[in-house]
């Protein structure tokens, strides 16, 4: 065949193609810049959440059109939590900091909590769950198969690179309330190194999203854990905390 250009100029006519407006070469080689890295983004979002640590292994989810204030005693507060937790996960699109949710039993930290990453990972941020008495698990695990190192390996750094990390029951591993005692080396470890990493110290900025849910305060908490580390993962801020206390739970109604 010749591909000449009279024929070219045919063949864009019957295409349709606008040969006086076509892309420069360094354009093209943006645009393919973008998609790849676009690709790129999509393949780690996936990798980090298949990364997940479930309770029994077994995925949830949970959106803010599920929450229903009604099935909690106090609707206005479940209200207020809800629209607290819709704010701070709209905040978090383009900031990032940390959230602790506090409270008992059955309250809905988890499912808030969950929302929020939901709706982040709607926005393009990729989002990773870890129930931190299955770490503990697997932590007691890996000395005894092989492939659970190999396993944590790739959690431990998806923990550390994630844009939106949820640690779920965080401190349950620390036993039960009045006999507190201080969690695992190694889990102790995990946590430290990945906390340091998502921290920019030369900014004194958080690098990701860390929301925390917890039967325990931050005293207790302490007694489980170095305290540096406590205070790194835990936000001041009032309105980065979620006091669910005096909630009933909903669990089994
Ligand atoms: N306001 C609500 N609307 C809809 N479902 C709710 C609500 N509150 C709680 N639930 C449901 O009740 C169950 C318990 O809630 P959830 O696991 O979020 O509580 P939790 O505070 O994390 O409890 P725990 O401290 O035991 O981890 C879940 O199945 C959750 O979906
Ligand atoms: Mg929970």
């Amino acid at each position: 065949m010749n591909f000449d250009a009279a024929y070219i100029r045919r063949l864009a006519k019957a295409k349709h193609v606008d040969t006086d407006n076509l892309p420069t070469k360094e354009e093209i080689e943006r645009k393919f810049v973008e998609m790849a890295n676009s690709r790129l983004a999509r393949q780690k979002m996936r990798r980090y959440y298949s990364d997940s640590v479930w309770s029994g292994n077994i995925p949830i989810r949970f959106e803010f059109s599920k929450w229903d204030i009604a099935k909690q005693t106090d609707p206005s507060r479940a209200k207020n939590l809800g629209k607290q937790a819709f704010v701070l996960a709209k905040q978090m699109e383009m900031q990032n900091f940390n959230v602790a949710m506090m409270g008992d039993r059955g309250v809905g930290k988890t499912s808030l909590a969950l929302a929020m990453m939901d709706y982040l990972m709607d926005k393009g941020r990729s989002g990773m769950f870890v129930s931190t008495a299955e770490l503990l698990r697997l932590v007691g695990d890996k000395y005894d198969d092989s492939s659970v190192a190999a396993k944590l390996h790739d959690i431990k750094r998806s923990m550390t690179e994630v844009d939106v990390l949820v640690l779920d029951d965080f401190g349950t591993e620390g036993g039960m309330t009045g006999n507190i005692k201080p969690v695992h080396k190694d889990l102790q470890d995990l946590m430290y190194q990945v906390s340091n990493a998502r921290v920019d110290f030369e900014n004194n900025q958080s690098r990701g999203c860390t929301i925390i849910t917890t039967n325990n305060t931050k005293q207790q908490l302490k007694q489980m854990y170095e305290g540096k580390f406590i205070d790194r993962v835990f936000p001041n801020n009032p309105k980065h905390q979620l006091l669910f206390e005096g909630m009933k739970g909903v669990r089994n109604v």
